[in-house]
């Protein structure tokens, strides 16, 4: 299709916006404040080791206990300062921030929260792996966004069914924005000579059925015994009670991961382990899992804690942590099959080879 036909991130916002004669803009102006964040992002990116944004922010370590690269540091300033300004927001909240920030004084409240991650997968950025920003709108309290009380922690603390809105940027060979406003997921692909997001990738659906599978294996002995015999099952493939092959992929940036099952299907896992009692999850619901949760479902997929649906949890605090299913319907709702169903076996008995095998655990 010629560019000029294509529609821009801005006129797909308005043509959105015309389906809610009520609606005052703001949440539009949003959207396009946060794409101007992942366009700064993606040409801080893209300048590599020539940009001196390589390597690590001294020797910080943020919230999580994790070391600040430089381009976390970088990409957080750069969604608060495109962000901050604009009246729309009471509120963010990000990965590489202890604590809520505030609209400053300066600038006036507006009726939404974000919340990010402004870098994800940023241990991959040393090595020019594909990394990306992750985003969340939710609604503010009115008295917050009116000025009568102050934001608090609280606030942003609401289960993932109450996004409005969510996406992430992908900063790959090209860089593109997979963005949902409730209603689809849309791709878009950012055109370098314009500086536009252009959409090339409408209505994107995950298909039900996959064989492809994405976990960090080196976990496998910490992993709980449903997750154990989903991967033990892939693994036999064509011989296994599956009967056929799977393929697997582990890239490291979730971005990535989520991006390429919103492509073509898959499953990826970040379940919860036994690694470590303190952490029940690797990944953060607030700008992690609720974000891509969103998306999934949007697009047809699922997003599970491995025990139901991730996108009703009750957030206990801004940088919990949780177990996280998602992709292909089908494959999600196995798993969480296999955390339903009672476990007969002592664990030691799932490391057989013979498990594959028993007719007990076959479908
Ligand atoms: P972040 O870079 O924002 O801290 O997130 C990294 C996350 C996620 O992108 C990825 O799936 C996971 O960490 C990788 O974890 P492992 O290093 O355990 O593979
Ligand atoms: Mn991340
Ligand atoms: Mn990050």
């Amino acid at each position: 299709m010629p560019l000029s036909q294509r529609s821009t991130l801005t006129q797909f916002l308005i043509e959105e916006r015309r389906r809610y004669p009520s609606a005052s803009g703001d949440f539009n102006a949003l959207i396009l404040d946060v794409a101007l964040a992942c366009k700064a992002i993606a040409r801080s990116v893209a300048f590599g080791e020539l940009g001196g944004v390589m390597g690590n922010h001294g020797n910080t370590v943020n919230v999580q206990g994790e070391v600040q690269k430089k381009l976390d540091v970088i990409s957080n300033d750069i969604f608060l300062r495109a962000n901050e300004w604009g009246g729309h927001l009471s509120g963010m909240a990000s990965e590489e921030l202890e604590e809520p920030y505030a609209i400053p004084a300066s600038f006036p409240r507006g009726k939404y929260l974000l919340v990010f991650d402004p870098l994800d997968g940023s241990s991959n950025i040393d090595v020019n792996v594909s990394v990306g920003s992750i985003f969340s709108v939710l609604r503010a309290p009115p008295e917050v966004a009116h000025g009568t009380r102050k934001l608090t922690v609280e606030d942003f603390l609401q289960p993932g069914t109450q996004q409005v809105a969510a996406g992430y940027a992908i900063y790959g060979p090209t860089t593109m924005l997979m963005l949902t406003v409730g209603s689809g997921v849309h791709g878009f692909t950012l055109d370098p000579n314009l500086g536009e997001f252009k959409l090339t990738h409408p209505d994107v659906m995950v298909p039900a059925e996959t064989q492809e599978f994405a976990i960090n294996a080196s976990n496998s002995r910490f992993w709980e015994p449903p997750v154990k015999r989903y991967v033990d099952e892939c693994l036999a493939g064509k011989t296994g009670p599956r009967g056929k092959d799977f393929n697997m992929r582990w890239i490291a940036s979730m971005v990535a991961e989520a991006h390429r099952i919103l492509m073509r299907g898959g499953v990826f896992m970040y379940p919860r382990d036994t690694k470590d009692s303190s952490k029940p999850g690797r990944l953060r619901l607030l700008y992690e899992a609720n974000p891509i949760g969103m998306l999934m479902e949007q697009a047809g997929g699922r997003a599970s804690t491995g025990r139901g649906p991730v996108l009703q949890i009750k957030p206990e605090s801004l940088h919990q942590r949780i177990g996280l299913v998602f992709g292909s319907k089908n494959e999600v709702e196995r798993i969480e099959r296999y955390h339903d169903e009672p476990l007969p076996l002592k664990k030691a008995d799932f490391e057989t080879p013979l498990f594959a095998e028993r007719s007990l655990f076959r479908d």
